[in-house]
């Protein structure tokens, strides 16, 4: 048996979709273990493109069974919509897609809330997805949650009328509009319905599994310093992102995850407010230029910066990485220089990431190291030694800064484009 976790090393969009797409091809099942819909895994195969939110990347492998754990946060209207994208695709998600009933569902307050707290917050806001993901998360720890397990019986009515009692006065305070009980009730049940056939607890699924010597691949979503606990609070998601969520919110004991992959983009990107010590500010600048992306979940344009060890490193440790996947070295093409941070200093003095909060970490001065670039397309290299020799030694600088080997190497998004060592 091998339990796989997949986490992002960085603030998250690190490639995680394509990873899990690529691998998927050695797994029985494949599972999302915390988050939600905020999530946006990006996956270009043969079957298309697509900027997948709930449904595990690792469905398009043939063989696979897809579980999304009790720790994801559902919005049901975004899990239709991608079921029946996928089977459009000629993916055939039936029969092979379950869904936990733990998981918690996103009702219309919880987004309507969401966009009034950020409001509120004005220049302090967090800059959510405005998906519902803090309110939701916020109602399942304080026992406000509603869950699937809630439409076998009269606790979702029961649980909705008190929700909306409550939720409609503080939407009131804060000038939204009233969401009304029958109206909330019958799009939720319609919602049930449509997706009764892919409910199903997981608990024996997975000991079934683990016990028959399965292989489990775990996506996280978010990345790593997102994460509630460890991220950059309060400019973080509401789910804990490191692996070790992936046994809360799938029932696997943690001594079954072996192998964690960190998946690394050679530069940094980062969306939504909080520090970003290596961002590239000049809007004008090549490099700025080269390391644009658009969200896949919002649309909105992410911030980019130079590769940051110190979080590489930091990532590696609190996950207990066993390799890592670099994604996008062939972005780094055609730059004469490439800027490293390899640590920080506060007043002359080294302090590692943990050693500051969120206001700290935006002032930390980055330690660069600069190093060659390298002209030649690489986005049909097969092989590591087909790599320009500065290509090399920059993945060798991250392998050796995070202490965990540069197992596959991304040169394209597609899934063939894709260096294995
Ligand atoms: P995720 O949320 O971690 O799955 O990442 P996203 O899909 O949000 O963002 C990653 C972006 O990088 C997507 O547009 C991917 O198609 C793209 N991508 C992933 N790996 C590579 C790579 O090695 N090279 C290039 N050029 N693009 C990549
Ligand atoms: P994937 O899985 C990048 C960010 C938001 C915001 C903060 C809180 O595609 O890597 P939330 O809506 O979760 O309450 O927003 O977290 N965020 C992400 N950033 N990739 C993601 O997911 C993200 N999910 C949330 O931009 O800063
Ligand atoms: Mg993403």
């Amino acid at each position: 048996m091998t339990v796989i976790a997949v986490v992002g090393s960085q603030w998250g969009d690190e490639g995680k979709g394509k990873a899990v797409d690529f691998l998927a091809e050695r797994a029985d099942y494949v599972a999302r273990f915390n988050g939600g819909n905020n999530a946006g895994h990006t996956v270009i195969n043969e079957f298309g493109t697509f900027k997948i939110h709930l449904v595990p990347s690792g469905i398009f492998a043939k063989n696979t069974t897809a579980l999304i754990g009790g720790g994801v946060v559902i919005d049901p209207a975004v899990l239709i919509e991608e079921i029946e994208m996928l089977n459009k695709a000629g993916v055939g998600v039936d029969g092979r897609l379950w869904v936990s009933p733990r998981s918690h569902l996103i009702m219309p307050y919880h987004k309507i809330l969401d966009g009034l707290y950020e409001d509120a917050k004005g220049a302090g806001a967090t800059g959510t997805t405005r998906r519902g993901i803090g309110p939701v998360f916020a109602d399942k720890v304080s026992y406000n949650g509603i869950r699937w397990t809630d439409f076998s019986s009269e606790a979702f009515e029961n649980r909705l009328k008190v929700q909306l009692e409550l939720k409609n006065k503080i939407i009131a305070a804060l000038g939204g509009e009233a969401l009304q009980f029958e109206s909330v009730r019958d799009e939720y049940r319609g919602y049930y319905a449509k997706l009764k056939p892919y409910i199903k607890e997981l608990f024996s699924i997975v000991q079934d599994g683990l016990k028959a010597g399965k292989t489990f691949l775990l996506e996280q979503a978010m990345g790593t310093f997102l994460d509630t606990d460890w991220g950059t609070y309060p400019f973080v998601t509401a789910s804990t992102t490191i692996p070790s969520a992936a046994s809360a919110g799938l029932g696997i004991p943690p001594k079954f995850i072996t192998q964690v992959v960190g998946v690394t983009k050679a530069y940094t990107t980062r969306v939504g407010a909080g520090p970003l010590p290596t961002e590239i500010k000049d809007t004008n600048s090549e490099v700025y230029k080269k390391f644009g992306e658009v969200a896949a979940t919002t649309g909105r344009i992410r911030r980019v910066g130079w590769l940051d060890l110190e979080i590489v490193r930091t990532a590696a440790e609190l996950s207990g990485m066993t390799e890592i996947c670099l994604t996008k070295l062939d972005i780094l093409s055609g730059l004469k220089e490439i800027q490293v941070c390899v640590g920080y200093k506060v007043n002359g003095n080294p302090v590692r990431y943990a050693d500051v909060d969120a206001y700290g970490l935006d002032k930390v001065e980055c330690m660069y190291e600069t190093l060659p670039g390298w002209s030649e397309d690489i986005r049909t290299a097969k092989s590591f030694e087909e790599l320009p020799v500065n290509a090399q030694k920059y993945v060798k600088m991250i392998e050796s800064a995070a202490g965990v080997p540069v197992k596959w190497i991304g040169v394209g998004p597609e899934r063939e484009a894709t260096i294995r060592r």
